[in-house]
This record gives C-alpha cells, structure tokens and sequence, in this order.
C-alpha cells in the first residue's frame, strides 16, 4: 500500500508537465529523445488499443526503455474485461501509469466506439475505469475532450468527471475543445474547434481534489507554467514538444519542477549516438529514429543545415550514426 502511494505522489508530480500521446509520433524513439531532454516530464506512449494487446498480443507494441520512466501507457478500447485486461498486461511490462483515450476523434477508432465517442458513454467510461483500476497497482487515468458534437460541455464535462472519479479516477487531462465525430479530419479537429481554457478552470474548482492537466495549444514552458500558476495541476503538450523539443523540454526541470539544470541538446545528440548504435544494430533504420530529431534545433543557429542534412540523408541505404555526427558538426560551425 505504501508503495502505491509513494508511486501515485511521484507520478502526481510528474504529471505537472507531460508530452502527449500521439500516435507514430512519441514512439519509444522518440520518449527515449525526450528523456534526455528532460529528466522529469512525464511521457506517453502512442496509443495501443486494447484488442491488440489481448485478442492480437502484439506485445512488441508495448517495447520500451527502461530511461523512459515516468513513463505513460495509453490504451484505446470500449470493453471493460478487454481493458482491464489490456491494463494488466501494460503494467506487468513496466508502465507507470495506464490511460484511456477518450478524445480521439478519427474514424478508425469511432467504428471501434473508442476515443472522443466515449465522452457520450459516460457510464461506460466509468465502468472500463473501475476494471482497469481493479486489474492494477498503479494509476488509471483517462484523457478526453470537453465534449463532443453538439453536446454542451458545461453539463457534461462535470457529468464525465463525477462518474470517472466514483470509478476510482482521481487524474485527467483535458484537451480543451470539442471533437466534432462527423465532418473534421483527426487533424482538422486538433485546430478548429475553438478552445475553452476557462471550463478546465471551472472544473479545477469544482472538482479541486482531482489531478486536472489541461491540453491543447499549448506551445510554450511559459504558457505553461502560467497555467500552473492560476492553479491546475499539470499541462500536457503534444505538437509544440515534438516540433520543437528543446524549447519545450531542455528548461523543463529547473522551471516546472525546481530540479536539475537546462540540459543541451548537443550533448543530447551526443548521448543519442550510443543508442542509435545499439539500435542499428538490432535492426533499426537511422531514419525511425532520426526522424523525431529534426526540431531539435529549431529556432536556434544551424537548424536549417541539421534538418536538411538529416532528412535529406537518413533514408539513404547504409545511413548510420555518423550521418547525426556531421550534421551535429554542422550545427557546432554555425553557432561557433
Ligand atoms: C500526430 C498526432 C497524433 C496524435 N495521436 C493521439 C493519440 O494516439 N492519443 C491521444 O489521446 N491523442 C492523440 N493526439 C492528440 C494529442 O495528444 C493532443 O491532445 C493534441 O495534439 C492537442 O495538444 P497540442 O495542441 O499541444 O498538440 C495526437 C496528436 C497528433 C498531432
């Protein structure tokens, strides 16, 4: 029992920045990038559904290192036995924490009734929560959206939080805008559906026993720690930490979390080369990696010459580690 509380406080407090799921994005590649740009941030897989896990056991899908910790397992799905199965399988395999999507709107997933669809499921989501809860030790948490359709979010999203939390749920992410289910494309309904920061304030207030984060458009450590300071408990950041990972992540332990230092995305590039290394070697291609590190250095000099060389490089046969080392050197020229 202790052991769960003192995991469930570390996880809390991690919690307070996290990288989004996203799916082909925050690969284990990618989350093993982040880690060393932040020591603290919490990370998310992509999301692996419940089926694929049980019925398919594709269990390479749930591959990853042991650096990522705190680290994030997100399942999709709409069956409860098959979720708290699915649970049980990712924490037996190392995850910190398991999470259920409940805010992605694409088709695929709508004919599985998993993601954003849920949100009009309420009943449901707190029955797949309850059996995830009982099915494991650590924390079971649920992403969603503040609505979806022409649902009005200020009577259901309070609705979705009372039940998930009678289900044992006592931390959420929010991504603040609507899904529309018919008529916007997954990317359209990232950017259309106008955000409502205020709402997730309201229900921080209404609600200030649970862990709220609040998602969506969020691009900046600034803006995030604005939102920290007005009282939630933790932002979540999706596109701005993938693009640009080291305006987002290499500040992240000292300001959001009052530890460690600003780290460097050189050394960060230098520490990724042994992993490269031993990836190659069990068959990886340089471009399934390279490719989360094209931001790396956006916004600072020789971003352009990194990313040219690397994305212009990295798919060519034979491409190894040292095609990162000469567009590193290209980079160390350009801010000499
Ligand atoms: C390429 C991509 C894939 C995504 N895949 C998932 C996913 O698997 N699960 C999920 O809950 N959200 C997914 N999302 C949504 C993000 O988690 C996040 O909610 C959204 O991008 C809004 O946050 P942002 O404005 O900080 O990017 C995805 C977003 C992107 C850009």
């Amino acid at each position: 029992m202790r052991k769960e509380i003192e995991g469930k406080s570390r996880i809390w407090r991690a919690a307070r920045l996290s990288v989004a799921p996203m799916m082909d994005w925050t690969t284990r590649e990618c989350r093993y990038l982040h880690r060393l740009l932040s020591k603290e941030t919490l990370l998310y897989t992509e999301m692996v559904t419940a089926p694929a896990l049980v019925r398919g056991r594709a269990l390479h899908l749930l591959d990853h290192d042991i650096s990522e910790h705190p680290v994030a397992l997100q399942l999709g799905g709409s069956d409860p036995d098959e979720l708290a199965e699915a649970a049980k399988i990712g924490a037996e395999a190392g995850y910190d924490e398991i999470n259920l999507n409940c805010g992605c709107p694409s088709d695929r997933v709508q004919s599985g009734a998993f993601g954003a669809i849920l949100m009009q499921s309420p009943e449901l989501v707190a029955d797949c929560m309850a059996a995830m809860a009982q099915a494991v030790d650590v924390e079971v948490t649920v992403k969603c959206r503040i609505g979806v359709d022409d649902q009005n979010p200020q009577d259901v999203l309070p609705e979705f939080l009372e039940k998930i939390r009678a289900a044992g749920v006592d931390r959420v992410t929010i991504h603040a805008r609507k899904a529309w289910l018919k008529g916007l494309s997954p990317k359209e309904n990232r950017d259309i559906p106008p955000l409502d920061y205020e709402l997730v304030h309201q229900m921080k207030a209404s609600f200030p026993d649970m862990h709220i984060s609040i998602n969506g458009g969020i691009a900046t450590l600034e803006d995030a720690q604005a939102q920290l300071a007005r009282g939630l408990d933790g932002v979540m950041i999706g596109r701005a930490a993938y693009h640009q990972p080291a305006d987002v992540l290499c500040a992240a332990d000292p300001r959001i979390f009052g530890t460690g230092e600003v780290s460097d995305p050189v050394s960060v590039v230098q520490d990724m080369l042994p992993y490269i290394e031993r990836e190659m070697q069990r068959g990886a291609r340089l471009h399934q990696i390279s490719r989360h590190m094209l931001g790396l250095f956006a916004g600072r000099p020789g971003a352009r010459q990194w990313r040219r060389h690397l994305s212009e490089g990295a798919s060519r046969k034979g491409a190894g580690p040292e095609l990162i080392e000469e567009a590193l050197d290209l980079v160390i020229a350009r801010a000499a």
